[in-house]
């Protein structure tokens, strides 16, 4: 059976309603720059905007449904073996019906512990040791508290500032084994995700769909456009081998 690796950056959920981080780090949210509203800096300064901010994500993303790509996806799924790594905190290849997903920045869908362990990067101002980490329905309000330490709780979202956990030997092996690699609406300037560009090159074929894509990707076949108008012409493909 074949492998498939998708790796998708905002530009996939962009056709869905959701704008893509680039365009909302040109504005501001309420008077705040982004990095103020999505930073441990900004936490420990007045959790309340970054709460706020979160909050009108997470209802922007609930009111969006997933798009023809995100259907492809699942169409492709169904027969091979596909494996998603994403750089979106939304849910829409979940909502599409698609299981295996690795959200390297978090999930708007998951809350943690504003001491859990899965925090680094960041001046240690206490020890991050808690594992307090659940799916929501609803965003996080100031004063909700940790059941097992005390601490606020917070959304599942990497800010900057805090390291990614990125599972580098996993994805160097999958490399190996993987048959197509598809790059998906991605500027691949955010590291250390960037990097699984280089990471996959030994994928038999690669893709990259993207109306403006990264220079440099001398070995992807390059599919100028967006998400919704490649992504269901190369599963078609794809399936018809
Ligand atoms: N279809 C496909 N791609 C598109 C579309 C579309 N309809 N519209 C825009 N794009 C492309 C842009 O050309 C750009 O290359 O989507 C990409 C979006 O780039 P970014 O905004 O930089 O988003 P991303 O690559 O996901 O990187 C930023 O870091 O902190 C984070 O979690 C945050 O996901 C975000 C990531």
């Amino acid at each position: 059976m074949k492998t498939i690796v998708i790796f998708s950056g905002a530009g996939l959920s962009k056709e869905s309603g959701i704008p893509t981080f680039r365009d909302s780090l040109n504005g501001l949210w309420e008077n705040y720059k982004i990095e103020e509203v999505a930073s441990r800096a900004g936490w420990v300064r007045d959790p309340a905007p970054v709460l706020g901010f979160y909050a009108a994500r997470w209802k922007n993303i609930q009111a969006c449904e997933p798009n023809a790509a995100h259907l492809a996806i699942t169409e492709l799924s169904q027969r091979f073996r596909v494996i998603n790594i994403t750089q979106n905190i939304d849910d829409l290849l979940e909502k599409a019906g698609v299981s295996d997903v690795i959200h390297l920045h978090g999930r708007i869908n998951s809350r943690k512990c504003e001491w859990h362990q899965s925090i680094s990067g960041v001046p240690l101002d206490r020890e991050f040791h808690c594992d307090y980490r659940v799916n929501h329905t609803a965003p996080v309000q100031l004063g909700e508290r940790c059941p097992k330490c005390g601490g606020q709780l917070r959304p599942d979202i990497v800010w900057f500032g805090e390291a990614v956990e990125m599972q580098w030997e996993y994805f160097e092996k999958l490399a190996e084994s993987t048959d197509v690699f598809i790059g998906i609406g991605t500027s691949g300037q955010v590291e250390p995700a960037a990097t699984l560009l280089s990471v996959f090159l030994p994928a038999k074929e690669r893709y990259f769909i993207d109306p403006n894509p990264p220079s440099g990707l001398t070995k992807y076949n390059l599919l100028e456009g967006a998400a919704c108008q490649h992504m269901p012409d190369l599963v078609r493909i794809l399936m018809a081998r």
